[in-house]
């Protein structure tokens, strides 16, 4: 079989990373493997995102700036998958006469047939059939890089709740769960590999199963929590809705579940909840965060915002932000409004204009920099275990008047901070040593965007299994 090279360029969410992976794992038995180089590639594969109409135009760009590529070698490949592609279906191929493919979120397991069919005649071909049941169920896990000690493992996919703003159900089908067992054998086979932590994905983790009568979503982590060589647990997206109070005394009886939930609420204000279907109030929401604090005092909360609402007045923004003083996120992400294809509140009356948006959206950002640096303050002092990533990719940018010492490695507190840390350099020679270890950081100093401390202890083996070594540091 001759080797040929493939690129994936990735935008979007986990799920889409996780596809990635996904497609890089079915097509290697066809002789593909992966290359940085664009121009070396005989196969371009773009993994899309539809979330919001910046990140399509970002899809089309990157596909509009290929068609030169494809012109200097007219035999690469080149494909489209993911959201817009789910979304936009033939009309791609019209568009961009570059394109080859457009394959639909449902469609990965059938590329290897596809891209065949692409190779022997050159056809041009569209799959955008969506199911309700998931048809194959892996595990096919594409190649992991060098030292990665954390993966992705989709176990649902779909949703159901059409949120009026949201694209996901028009994208991603019906909400379908994966079998525990399937789920169980992945997260084994990539511990075997070198991974020590697993991300659990699903647009709405609380009703895994439900459907299909499977395993709760409680059910389901108590089973991974007792699979050997694993070191952590996270999970996303939980739905405030369905957050039901099994999983929340989870936290308080799951030893290798993380200390940190994210839950999305999108704003403060019980009349705008409404009009974006989330099926919760303000108050409903902070019962469930006070039950979390209560059962994991620790906890770290984060969430989505959307600013600029269809009909969002200042006074409901300002229970917006009055809700973030109240909950006082570790972290958030916010987004201004951007109507999507097929989601009612495009058709919804009482836009906000864009500058309002991006006042919004700024005044958002200040409170919660500002929340972020008085917990970060107030970590100074503490030691936290972080599982470690790897030598460090640098700290913010706004960060780099920072005085900590040779700040050379990171790792991910249960609390998902990342903290950087120095290390003797007799450890710096053994790298197998630090990543994929756990080891105990006493955190020395704290800026807005970023953690640094002292290695106290650790790092334990790599293997977990064998025990620990104390590093005078
Ligand atoms: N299933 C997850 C979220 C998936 S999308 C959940 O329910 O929380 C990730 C985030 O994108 C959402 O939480 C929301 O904040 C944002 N988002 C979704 N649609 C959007 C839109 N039309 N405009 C702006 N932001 C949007
Ligand atoms: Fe979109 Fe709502 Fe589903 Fe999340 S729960 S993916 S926001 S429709
Ligand atoms: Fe984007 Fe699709 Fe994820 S629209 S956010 S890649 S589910």
């Amino acid at each position: 079989m001759t080797s040929k090279l493939l690129h994936i360029s990735t935008i979007g969410c986990q799920m889409n990373v996780y596809d990635t992976n996904q497609i890089a794992g079915v097509l290697a038995p066809l002789g593909y493997t992966g290359t940085d180089v664009i121009e070396s590639a005989d196969m371009v594969i773009v993994n899309t995102c539809t979330i919001r109409e910046k990140a399509e135009q970002k899809a089309f760009s990157f596909l509009g700036r290929l068609a030169k590529i494809k012109n200097a070698n007219p035999s690469l490949i080149v494909a489209v998958g993911g959201c817009v592609a789910q979304q936009e279906g033939e009309a791609i191929l019209k568009r961009m006469p570059h394109v080859d493919l457009v394959f639909g979120t449902h469609a990965i397991f059938r590329l290897p047939e596809m891209v065949r069919r692409i190779e022997s005649s050159r056809c041009r071909i569209v799959d955008v059939r969506l199911s309700d049941t998931i048809e194959f169920d892996g595990p096919v896990a594409g190649p992991l890089t060098d030292g990665q000690v954390s993966a992705f493992v989709t176990i649902m996919r779909g949703c159901d709740n059409y949120c009026t703003y949201c694209v996901v159900p028009h994208v991603r089908g019906r909400e379908a769960s994966r079998h525990p067992d399937r789920i169980v054998e992945e997260i084994r086979m990539r511990v075997d590999q070198g991974v020590r932590e697993v991300t659990l994905l699903g647009q709405n983790v609380n009703s895994y199963g439900n459907k299909e009568g499977l395993c709760s979503f409680a059910e389901l982590l108590a089973r991974v929590d007792g699979i050997d060589g694993l070191g952590r647990i996270r999970f996303t997206t939980s739905h405030p809705k369905d957050l039901s109070g099994d999983l929340i005394r989870t936290f308080g009886r799951l030893e290798k579940l993380c200390h940190h939930i994210h839950l999305p609420v999108q704003s403060g204000d019980d009349g705008t909840l409404k009009r974006m279907n989330r099926k919760y109030t303000r108050n409903a929401y902070l019962e469930k965060v006070a039950r979390l604090r209560v059962v994991c005092p620790d906890i770290a909360i984060t969430s989505d915002f959307i600013v600029g609402f269809p009909g969002e007045t200042d006074r409901q923004f300002q229970s917006t932000l009055d809700l973030i003083e109240t909950v006082r996120y570790e972290g958030l992400f916010a987004f201004m409004y951007s109507d999507r294809p097929n989601a009612p509140a495009a058709a919804f009356s009482g836009k906000i204009a864009e500058p309002v948006k991006k006042e919004r959206l700024q005044a958002l950002l200040d409170l919660q920099k500002r929340i972020t640096w008085e917990k970060h303050q107030a970590m100074v002092g503490q030691t936290r275990q972080v599982l470690v990533e790897g030598p460090s990719r640098g700290l913010a940018s706004d960060d780099t008047d920072i005085a900590a010492p040779q700040i050379r490695w990171a790792g991910r507190s249960s609390s998902n901070h990342i903290i950087h840390f120095a290390v003797p350099d007799a450890l710096l020679e053994r790298k197998e040593l630090l990543t994929g270890s756990f080891a105990d950081i006493m955190i020395k100093g704290a800026h807005a965007h970023s953690l640094w401390g002292r290695l106290i202890h650790g790092p334990m083996s790599a293997t977990l299994e064998k025990g620990e070594t104390t590093i005078a540091a």
